[in-house]
């Protein structure tokens, strides 16, 4: 049996498509914890239907007190996964987990990676340049935004016509398929 924490700041359709994913693999999987820095965000009501602890932290838990980060020590997680978690990982707790943290980014990095690349805010700038091609990395974590190691990358072509819209869900499609099966090979293939 496996135990991960995932963080996330907004709506938390990764979280969710994770967490199914898992079920219905016969639980081999525990989410122990869903962590939040946001206290209305969408992820909080998605762990209450799906039935999973849901946590909001502030920026005091997790920037000035070790909060967090005993919360954390005390689980002792397989893995750490940022699923669309929008605050820089602090430098600690970096240290404490070496290679158990890892990030999905929705875009090809390096390319469109760093302080204020997220969200909308990637697939507008891929729009705004005419790309022809898109797509997600997972990579692990270090104390750079986007600079962690590259785990995973997969593509997704852009057609002139597609809206900044179309671009994010074509990338939330492959982040749907690829990011479960690719936390479930870090967790079993050693
Ligand atoms: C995802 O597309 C993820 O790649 C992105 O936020 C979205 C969260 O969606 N992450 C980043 O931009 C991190 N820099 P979700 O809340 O519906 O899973």
């Amino acid at each position: 049996m496996k135990n991960i924490v995932l963080f996330a700041s907004g709506s938390g359709s990764n979280v969710e498509n994770i967490v199914r994913y898992f079920q219905d693999k016969n639980n081999s999987v525990i989410i122990s914890v869903v962590l939040t820095n946001k206290s209305d965000a969408k992820v909080l009501d998605r762990c209450n239907n799906l039935n999973i602890n849901g946590l909001y932290f502030n920026r005091n838990a997790f920037y000035a007190t070790d909060c967090v980060r005993d919360i954390l020590k005390n689980i002792n997680p397989d893995l750490i996964i940022l699923a669309g978690f929008l605050w820089k990982m602090p430098e600690k707790i970096i240290k404490d987990f070496p290679s158990k943290i890892i990030n999905i980014h929705p875009a090809l990095l390096p390319k469109y990676g760093g302080k204020g690349m997220y969200g909308n805010n990637v697939h507008k700038a891929i729009k705004a340049n005419n790309e022809q091609e898109t797509g997600i990395t997972i990579h692990y974590v270090n104390e750079n935004y986007d600079e962690g190691a590259i785990i995973f990358q997969a593509k997704t072509q852009i057609n002139s016509s597609d809206s900044v819209e179309d671009i994010a869900n074509k990338v939330h499609e492959l982040e749907f398929e690829h990011f479960p099966k690719t936390i479930e090979k870090l967790l079993f293939e050693v």
